[in-house]
């Protein structure tokens, strides 16, 4: 495929499903207006955008999420920085074994991520766009995968696209169809989360496609129709997306920084790397709009 340029910003598709790789551009540094919307046509076309480089501290991290909306800081606090609430250090690295503790116990948070997922759900305006920055990666396993929700709704059954049409579904800080539990709330948390209803077939606000609305951590059921139904459908559903042929597999490289569109993507993390291997990274999510 061929790359789109401006003076200096190269956007060169990945030889993959979708994503692209943009080249020649300070991350942090202003954007003058021809990049600023070479990126945001980027974004809408791609979905996934990688900018690689150095490794950037917080506010490089907050100051490149903010070319993509206002960042939001996190619900739970403890994921907070201190000094700069919008951005998280996620430490993903495999803990081994403690002899006597249920490992499970030990990794769960991380694992809870292996699922197929979309940023902060379970909100009435949740995350546009997600930074993930990279500090340190293991030397084998620990990619982010992505699936792009447009493109596998574009190729539902038409019997399908019927049925889910006008569907909405309730999502919240937990439901018992997740795998693993979510971070303990404080009351104050927990007033600030209420369930939430989005519909399960959204429209871009941005491109105007419609993508499928999905995520399996937060996702309970689907409203107006018996328990039975919603789960078949949800079970379903989770088996047509995580086909290869909607999916772009990260490898991370020191210094990466991936950006997504959760309005048509899900991610997840292959948790598979060796315990004790550090993975760690930094990241910031910005505000939506309401799913429509
Ligand atoms: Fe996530």
């Amino acid at each position: 495929m061929t790359a789109t340029m401006t003076d200096t910003i190269r956007v060169v598709p990945q030889n993959e499903p979708f994503s692209a790789r943009i080249e020649g551009i300070d991350r942090t540094a202003p954007w003058d207006a021809a990049t600023a919307e070479a990126v945001q046509q980027a974004f809408l076309k791609h979905h996934v955008l990688l900018f690689p480089g150095a490794i950037m501290g917080p506010d490089g991290v907050l100051a490149l999420a903010r070319r993509f909306g206002d960042p939001m800081p996190p619900v739970n606090r403890e994921k907070r920085l201190e000094n700069l609430p919008e951005v998280t250090r996620i430490d993903s690295t495999i803990r081994a074994k403690v002899p006597g503790q249920d490992p499970q116990f030990h990794i769960q948070s991380s694992l809870r991520a292996e699922e197929w997922h979309t940023d902060q759900s379970f909100v009435e305006r949740p995350a546009k766009a997600t930074i993930l920055h990279a500090h340190e990666v293991p030397s084998s396993g620990g990619a982010t995968w992505f699936c792009n929700t447009a493109a596998a709704y574009d190729a539902l059954s038409e019997d399908m696209k019927r049925r889910l049409t006008g569907l909405r579904a309730v999502h919240g800080y937990d439901t018992k169809r997740a795998r693993y539990r979510p971070t303990v709330r404080s009351q104050e948390e927990i007033d600030e989360s209420p369930d939430v209803i989005h519909p399960l077939v959204r429209t871009h606000p941005e491109s105007g496609r419609k993508a499928l609305y999905l995520n399996f951590n937060r996702l309970d059921r689907i409203l107006d129709i018996p328990r039975a139904e919603s789960e078949a459908i949800l079970d379903e559903l989770a088996a047509f997306v995580a086909q290869d042929r909607f999916i772009y597999r990260h490898k991370w490289q020191v210094g990466d920084a991936v950006v997504w569109d959760n309005r048509c993507t899900m991610h997840r993390v292959s948790y598979d790397s060796a315990p004790g291997d550090r993975r760690v990274m930094l990241r910031a999510v910005t505000r939506g709009d309401r799913p429509f």
